[in-house]
């Protein structure tokens, strides 16, 4: 057998990082393969490929299009409702890029909103959110106290995938707000369970869920105080194990509060 040349060891290796990169539900553009002639011109003698008339992203003005969103958000009698007018709304380059709008599982009759930050790669594909590593750890978290997808109703604060898995910008979250708003409106929980730092700004204005979570917020849903727990995001968890002792913490918490509803 002969020994592979420097060339292929390196596609190798550079497959196995896409690959990765993947599985982590990041978005990396192929490297193109550079053909040997065009790698010997010199840097002066080459030529800058200019893009040819490359369409222009969709950029919408967001403020227009969050009155647009709280205007047909807040007419959705109905849950399916609500999801046929996500599916029909043009959020920009997060609609543009997005396979499927991600609405919910669970039990849209249950106690407890479990809210997190957007889509990843598995849940845009299909269409459901928190079925990927992070999901299957939040379904474990829960299940540790008991709960199953029955006693959840499981959704994000934005139902898009942002393009190459980046976070929604603030634009984008106020943009979405309208729908999270009526979404947790049409359900109505006892409590809600914010999961990751995106959320928390999202549903409170607050930054920082190291000094956050464990500590009991309250969102006004449709005029009723509601209790909400911030949680450390399951991702964040994957990353950094030893804070598990904490989300531990804030999930008795959650069991414990659940008594009193
Ligand atoms: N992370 C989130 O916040 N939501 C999902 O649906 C998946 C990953």
């Amino acid at each position: 057998m002969t020994a592979p040349s420097t060339e292929q060891v390196l596609k190798a290796a550079l497959e196995a990082s896409h690959a990765w990169w993947d599985d982590m539900g990041v978005d990396i553009p192929l490297v193109p393969t550079v053909a040997p002639s065009a790698a010997k011109q010199s840097r002066q003698t080459r030529k800058v490929p200019q893009a040819k008339s490359a369409p222009a992203p969709n950029q919408i003005n967001t403020s227009e299009q969050l009155a647009k969103a709280a205007e047909q958000a807040k007419a959705a009698p109905t849950l399916e409702a609500l999801k046929t007018i996500i599916e029909g709304f043009d959020a920009g380059i997060l609609s543009d890029h997005a396979r499927n709008v991600v609405f919910a599982r669970g039990n849209p009759s249950a106690n407890i909103m479990v809210i997190g930050e957007a889509p990843g790669r598995q849940e845009d594909e299909a269409a459901k959110p928190f079925i990927g590593p992070a999901g299957q750890l939040l379904d474990k978290m829960f299940a540790a106290i008991d709960l199953s997808e029955d006693d959840l109703y499981i959704t994000n604060v934005c139902n898009w995938r942002p393009p190459g898995n980046r976070n929604p910008t603030e634009d984008e979250l106020n943009m979405c707000a309208p729908f999270i708003k009526r979404h947790m409106e049409l359900i109505a929980p006892k409590l809600v369970v914010i999961v990751g730092n995106v959320s928390l700004f999202a549903l409170t204005g607050k930054t920082g869920i190291m000094k956050t979570r464990g500590n009991w917020q309250e969102l006004d849903i449709g005029g009723e105080k509601t209790p909400a727990m911030p949680l450390y995001h399951p991702a964040f968890l994957l990353r950094r194990p030893e804070l598990k002792k904490d989300a531990w913490r804030d999930l008795l918490a959650i069991k414990a509060r659940l008594n009193d509803i």
